[in-house]
């Protein structure tokens, strides 16, 4: 098996020929800096200076010319074909709070949120817990390369991992799991991975911000919250934006949370509501309605948020710009 070592940490781990250099970093205790997880951010670049790798995912867009160049590749998508020297940075914070396992799931029930949102529930093999707003990696059969989704669930065996999925328009295993994928089908999933995960220890009221399919993370953070000794007398403002009245959700399940109305407030958000929709709610983009909703009081808040790029990019813009410091800020960017 492998040994990849990294001469400027003086330390070195394997990797097994079916794991990547990102992933079995992490399951060695490292702290490699990493987000997406599937080829998109660029965040696990590392620079190769010694052996041989082979990239899952030559075309991935977080890699660009320049740093092939310079012989960097993704960890996310690079498996070591040789014992190889590295060059990447460790950050403690980066360490995996729990301890990503691979394992498969079987899909266990399907449930209609929207029309085109549906939440998928698997049981694993191996059980294995994950934090709430953290996100697994699950391989459809017959498609190439693994996805990222974030649970919705609240759990402390990971005997269940639950994810709220929207379809996309010609998405390869978003379209598979909604069209293909029967009760009892087996998938691989991994993890858990992800930074974005509920901090308990935080003294701030709590400002959840979902855009379309960033519902599921911001559902399993409300649910923990109203679970949580600590945390479930704070006040939680949900936010959703979508785009009209069909692709609404999320508020039917926090009415089931202990203090919903009392702690835990649910705000929907239309960016492009029709005369048919009547809609008398917020209108325009998520992130102006929830520094709106908080009187503009963002900085009072933890900020967890999850969506496409562009509406998790505008809130990040929206909390600095009221002063919110960046460690309060915890998100996913949905490639
Ligand atoms: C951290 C994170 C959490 C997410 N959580 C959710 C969630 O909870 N719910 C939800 O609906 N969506 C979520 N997404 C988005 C989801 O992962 C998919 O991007 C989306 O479902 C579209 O996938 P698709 O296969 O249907 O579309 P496609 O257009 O077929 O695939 C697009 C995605 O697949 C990746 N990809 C394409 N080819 C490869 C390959 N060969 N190897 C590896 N990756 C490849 C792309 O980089 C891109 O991310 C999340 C994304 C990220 C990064
Ligand atoms: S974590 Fe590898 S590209 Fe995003």
């Amino acid at each position: 098996m492998p040994t990849i070592e990294i001469p400027a940490a003086k330390t070195s781990y394997n990797c097994p020929p079916d794991d990547t250099i990102l992933r079995a970093g992490l399951r060695a205790g490292l702290g490699m800096a990493y987000e997406c997880n599937v080829g998109s951010c660029g965040n696990c670049r590392f620079e190769l200076i010694e052996g041989q790798v082979e990239s899952l995912y030559p075309d991935a867009p977080g890699l660009q010319e320049r740093d092939k160049a310079r012989n960097r590749h993704l960890g996310c998508q690079s498996r070591a074909l040789t014992d190889c020297k590295i060059k990447v940075p460790l950050r403690e914070d980066y360490k995996a709070r729990i301890i990503p396992r691979q394992t498969h799931g079987e899909l266990i029930a399907v449930e209609e949120l929207t029309h085109d949102i549906r939440e998928f529930r698997f049981r694993l093999e191996t059980p294995n817990p994950f934090l709430p707003g953290q996100y697994g990696l699950i391989g459809v059969p017959g498609v190439h390369g693994a996805r990222a989704y974030s649970q919705c669930n609240v759990t402390s065996t990971g005997e269940e991992w639950h994810f709220q999925i929207k379809k996309m328009p010609n998405g390869k295993a978003s379209g598979a799991l909604f069209d293909q994928m029967k009760i009892g089908a087996h998938v691989s999933l991994d993890g858990p991975f992800g930074n974005a995960f509920l901090r308990e220890d935080s003294p701030r009221d709590i400002l959840c911000i979902a855009g379309g399919s960033g519902l599921s993370p911001m559902i399993s953070i409300a649910r923990a919250v109203s679970q949580s000794p600590g945390l479930r007398q704070r006040k939680l403002v949900f936010v959703y934006g979508c785009r009209s009245r069909r692709d609404l959700a999320g508020e039917s399940l926090l009415r089931e949370l202990p203090g919903f109305g009392t702690t835990i407030f649910y705000h929907a958000v239309l960016s492009h509501a029709t005369e048919e929709d009547a809609w008398t709610g917020w209108s325009g983009f998520a992130h102006e309605a929830a520094r709106d909703i908080v009187g503009g009081k963002v900085a009072d808040y933890e900020i967890y948020f999850a969506g496409p790029p562009p509406m998790t990019e505008a809130v990040m813009r929206m909390a600095i710009e009221n002063k919110a410091p960046v460690t309060q800020l915890h998100y996913d960017r949905f490639y």
